[in-house]
This record gives structure tokens, sequence and C-alpha cells, in this order.
């Protein structure tokens, strides 16, 4: 089994290497190759997905990646900005179903932004759409307008679109998915707006007809992103689209205390996968050794579940997240009074003491 170690930029390298050091810390030891991306690509070979970065990221048996992006970056033409490693890599590897579980460990009930009633005992699934929607829909860009009261003005627009297969193939995840935990699945769209979606909703609603023992229901975005803060409880899966999902997973993260807690999965057909943390490259604590890593190792657990069939091992690593939890250390992003603040590379170490 190889992994391609892809760290990234800002907190990415800090991150990546305490999810190295847990699998590291494994019985079964894994073949690790590290390849630059992002910013990290850019400056080494020109590019942010240098060719040898992709051909490694296919050759794998699954990829851990850390996070892409800096301010310093924003002002490259767009293909050459470190974004478009990540994007690329999905859209290359066909990398279509995103799983973003947030899951409130209860040690952290305090360390939510919202209240401990509304998040404690929180397990949703948020199943995001990856390689479609306004992200890669063609033509985009900046033009002349067209018409209206602007016409002859320049005018930025992207095309949002989804394909049938597309969408079927979203849902199989999700109704799959929900499956396997509560039966109740929420496909999450702006059918009262866009075209795009209620075709979406169409979709869902016939695929539906091949899960009958799945609870299906469908919530406009702005009523979900409400309801997410509002009753988070109430959800089991939620299946949406790739902005939609963007957005959501975000929020979802906050309900789990911190976006340092938030990992992700991204598959394909078969389940080969990328594994990365739901968040960014976070510029502004990159190099002071406090990003939380937990997302990061939470992913690489995923990682052995899903594309290297070693669910044993992942259950090990994520025991081991909350023992070190349950010890009361804490990265800043999680800290509460009576707790003991620890840095990143700390962080790592407990994880690999309590494996
Ligand atoms: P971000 O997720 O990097 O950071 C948002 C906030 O959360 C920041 O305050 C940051 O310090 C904090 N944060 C994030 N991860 C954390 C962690 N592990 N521990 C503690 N705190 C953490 O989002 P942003 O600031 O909007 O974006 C920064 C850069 O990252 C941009 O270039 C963006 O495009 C990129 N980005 C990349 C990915 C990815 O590689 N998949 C995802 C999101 C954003
Ligand atoms: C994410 C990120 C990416 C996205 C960016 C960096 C392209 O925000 O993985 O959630 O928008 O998908
Ligand atoms: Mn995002």
């Amino acid at each position: 089994m190889k992994i391609a170690i892809l760290p990234g930029d800002g907190i990415g390298p800090e991150i990546v290497g305490q999810a190295v050091k847990v699998l590291n810390a494994l019985d079964e030891k894994f073949e690790m190759e590290t390849a630059p991306v992002g910013g990290a690509g850019y400056e080494a070979k020109g590019h942010p997905l240098p060719e040898e970065t992709l051909a490694l990221a296919k050759a794998a048996d699954a990829i851990l990646f850390g996070a892409v992006g800096d301010w310093k970056y924003d002002t490259l033409d767009r293909p050459l900005r470190p974004e478009q490693a990540i994007l690329g890599l999905r859209k290359h590897l066909g990398l279509f179903g995103n799983l973003r579980p947030a899951i409130l460990y209860p040690e952290l009930a305090g360390a939510s932004t919202l209240k401990p009633e509304v998040v404690s005992g929180l397990d949703i699934l948020i199943v995001r759409e990856l390689t479609g929607d306004i992200y890669f829909g063609q033509p985009r860009g900046v033009r002349e307008c067209p018409d209206g009261p602007f016409k002859g003005q320049r005018e930025g627009f992207d095309t949002m679109r989804y394909a049938e297969g597309e969408i079927r193939r979203i849902a199989h995840v999700a109704f799959q998915a929900a499956q396997k935990r509560g039966k109740r699945l929420t496909s999450v769209d702006k059918a009262n707006v866009l075209e795009t979606f209620q075709f979406w909703k169409d979709i869902v609603t016939d695929v539906h007809k091949e899960y009958p023992d799945v609870a299906l229901d469908h919530m406009y975005v702005d009523n979900a992103a409400m309801q997410l803060v509002r009753a988070p409880k109430k959800f089991d899966v939620i299946v949406t689209g790739n902005m939609f999902g963007d957005i959501l997973s975000d929020a979802a993260a906050m309900l789990t205390g911190s976006i340092g807690m938030l990992p992700s999965a991204s598959l394909d057909a078969n389940n080969k996968g990328l594994y990365e943390p739901s968040h960014g490259s976070a510029p502004d604590i990159a190099g002071k050794g406090v990003a939380n890593p937990l997302a990061t190792i939470l992913s690489a657990a995923m990682m052995l579940r899903y594309s290297l069939n070693r669910a044993e091992q992942a259950d090990r690593i994520e025991n081991a997240v909350k023992k070190v939890l349950a010890q009361g250390l804490r990265t800043p992003d999680i800290y509460e009074e009576g707790t003991t603040k620890v840095g990143t590379s700390q962080m790592g170490d407990a994880v690999v003491a309590a494996l």
C-alpha cells in the first residue's frame, strides 16, 4: 500500500507531519512518498499541481493532503493559483464524493460556540458533490455585459450546471451512507430559484425509489444553514452540490468545536480517495506550531477505513484521539479553562502515545 503525502502550504506541512507520525506508529508500515503541491508546487516546479505530483497521486493507493493557498499567490493568473491544485486533483482523479462527518466529541461540548444542549451528541454527515456545479461549469470569465442596465460594462460570470448522471451517482453515495447510519437523508437545494437545483431535486427524488428504507426530505440551502445552527441534531445525512456543501460544511465544523476537528474523504467510484482536513492553509497561524492537527489525523483514519481497508487501524486512531481529548489536551482553537493547552506537535505526540 502506497500513500502519496501532499503537505501543501501554510499549516499543511505542520498538520500532515502529525498524521504521518501517527501512521508510522501503527504496526503495519505503509510506503509513503511526499511531493509538493499548491504554492509549494509553484515554487518548486512552476505549477501548483506539478506533473510528477499528479503522477504520484494517480499511482498511489490513497492520498493524504494538507491544505493549499496563501494570500501572496492571490494575484497570480488563476491557473497558477494554489487552489487549482486541489481542484485539479479532484477533477483528474474523479473524486466526486466528498464525505465530511461532523461529530462532536463529548469533551468538546463546551468548545463549540453553540450551547452544549444544542450540539451534544452531534453526529451528522455532509455528502458534498465535488467535481461539478458552478465550481467547474463552463463558460466562465469576465466579458462585456450583453444586456440589461449595465450593458457594455465588464461583468464576471460563472456557469452552474449538473448532468443527470452526476446527480445520480452522488445521490447513490448519500443514500448508501444513510442506510449505514440513521436512514435519514436531507437533500439541500435552491430549487425555488435555480433550474440546476430543481433538476437536482427531481433526480434525487427519482433515485430515492431504489432506497425505500431511507427517509428523504428536501430543504432549501438558506433554511439548511439556519437549521444547522438552530437544531443540528435533527440531521442525519445531508447531500448537496459542490458550492452549498463547501459553505455548509464550514458552518457544521463549528458545531464540533473547531474547524480543526473536521476531517474529509474525497472518493471516486471505486473508493480510491484523497483525504484532507476540511479547513484551509490558515496563513494567519502558519509556522506558529499552534494549528490543530486532529482533523488531519482523523482524515488519515478515514483513509485507513475507506481506501486501505484497515478499519481496525482507523478505530485505533479515532480512539486515541478520544483518549487525548479525555486527558484534557487542547490546541488553542479548542482550549477552555481547566484544560491543558498544547501545540501542534505535542498534540501529535499525545495521539501517538495514546495509540
Ligand atoms: P482557513 O480554513 O485556512 O482558515 C479559517 C480560519 O480557521 C483561520 O482563522 C484559521 O486560523 C482557522 N483554522 C483553520 N484550520 C485550523 C486548524 N487546523 N487549527 C486551528 N485553526 C484553524 O480558511 P481561509 O482563511 O478562508 O483560507 C486560507 C487559505 O486556504 C486560502 O488560500 C484558501 O483558498 C485556502 N483553502 C484551502 C483549502 C484546501 O486546501 N482544501 C480549504 C479551504 C481554504
Ligand atoms: C475546501 C476548500 C476548497 C473548495 C478551495 C480551496 C478550492 O474551501 O476544500 O473546502 O472550495 O472546495
Ligand atoms: Mn471550503
